[in-house]
């Protein structure tokens, strides 16, 4: 099959970099068209992008042209990392123009007829995208917050093998999740923020949407609460989250912990080109997960699990760490995309 060819909303971004960097020489997709801001506009990707990721820019893209973040783009599909605030029209009328849209930002996650997708978890909800088939039109597909997608993973085999009845989650997040510049450097080092806009809302709704299931052509969320408090601390890259979990039967922690290991879903069995092996490991150490450790595991597409335990007040807990730029954005978008494609919503534009 020729390549698929992707524009890339956002390019010159830390989310747009990542996508450049994972999208170099994949085997289905080529990258043909970068959009960014007016900053960056009427300039070669390698004139208007300081690049940030270890090793060199790909040289395919080093002489695209930056172009505004309008249709048409020469391009089949659209990968969007654009910040919150514009995403949502933007990648409206890419939808409408009739691109496939696959988007890291918030502002259509909980449309109902938007899958809120991570493959191993949920990939049922694609059905979502049947009444958009032979329109013409376009459509939307976005992957969770960057800390949503490894918490959802972590509790999907929970739910599957024990139910779940209430979740509570403290994260620590790494400073590449504010993008670039983030946070200054004054207000972080040496300290813990915490707070970040609108995580903990996110979190807690979009955790509910990915764990529910399909009724009647929209999503209706899994019945459980969950409660999420945010902290940004002073690590690059690698988002930990500890979380709290009352379960529906009682159950050993070491079955958790075996529940987590044999757990295994739809892009490892179409063997897609980004999945990880196993999507959750699970370290036995006392002293991990740790972000400098483990956020490269599985080539930043598997999460890491460790201290599972009884609880308390809930009943178990366990840590969880993953990638933000890679499982928590990027390279979720191109594993949804490879979904579309083993599925049938993606091909060349004719
Ligand atoms: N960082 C993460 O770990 C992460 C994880 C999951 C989701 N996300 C989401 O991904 C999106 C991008 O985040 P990021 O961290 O990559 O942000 P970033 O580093 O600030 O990059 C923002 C990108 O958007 C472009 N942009 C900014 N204003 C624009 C405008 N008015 N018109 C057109 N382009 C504009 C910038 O272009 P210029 O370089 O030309 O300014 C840059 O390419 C956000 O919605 C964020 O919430 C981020």
């Amino acid at each position: 099959m020729a390549r698929i060819r992707v524009g890339i909303l956002g390019a010159t971004g830390t989310v747009g970099q990542r996508f450049v960097q994972l999208l170099d020489g994949h085997p289905q997709f080529i990258v043909t068209a970068l959009a960014a801001s007016e900053r960056s506009r009427e300039k070669p990707y390698e004139a208007a992008c300081t690049w940030r990721l270890p090793g060199d820019m790909p040289v395919a893209t080093r002489t695209l042209m930056v172009q505004a973040p309008e249709p048409p783009l020469d391009c089949d599909v659209v990968f969007s990392s654009l910040p919150a605030e514009m995403a949502g029209p933007v990648e409206t009328r890419f939808a409408a123009a009739g691109y496939p849209v696959l988007s890291n930002s918030s502002s259509h996650r909980m449309d109902d007829a938007v899958p809120l997708l991570i493959p191993e978890v949920n990939a049922e909800h694609l059905t979502l995208l049947d009444a958009c088939r032979g329109t013409g039109r376009g459509f939307i597909v976005t992957n969770p917050n960057c800390s949503t997608v490894m918490i959802a993973l972590a509790l999907a085999p929970l739910v599957a093998g024990f139910g779940v009845e209430a979740v509570a989650v403290t994260t620590l997040q790494a400073l590449s999740g504010a993008g670039y510049p983030g946070v200054a450097s004054l207000d972080i080092t040496d300290n813990v923020i915490p707070f970040i806009a609108h995580e903990e809302e996110k979190i807690e709704r979009e955790t509910r949407k990915i764990l529910g299931h399909l009724n009647g052509g929209r999503v209706t969320p899994a019945d459980f609460a969950v409660s999420a408090q945010c902290h940004r601390v002073n690590v690059v890259d690698g988002h930990l989250a500890a979380v709290r979990v009352r379960l529906a039967r009682p159950a050993e922690p070491a079955e958790l912990g075996a529940a987590f290991a044999a757990f295994s879903g739809t892009p490892q069995a179409l063997r897609l080109p980004s999945a990880p092996a196993r999507p959750i490991l699970v370290r036995e150490e006392p002293d991990r997960p740790q972000p400098r450790l483990d956020r490269d595991a599985g080539r930043g597409m598997s999460v890491t699990v460790g201290r599972v335990a009884r609880d308390t007040v809930l009943g178990h807990r366990f840590l969880v760490l993953g990638h933000n730029t890679i499982r928590g954005a990027a390279g979720a978008a191109i594993l949804n995309a490879e979904l579309l494609v083993a599925q049938g919503y993606l091909e060349p534009r004719r």
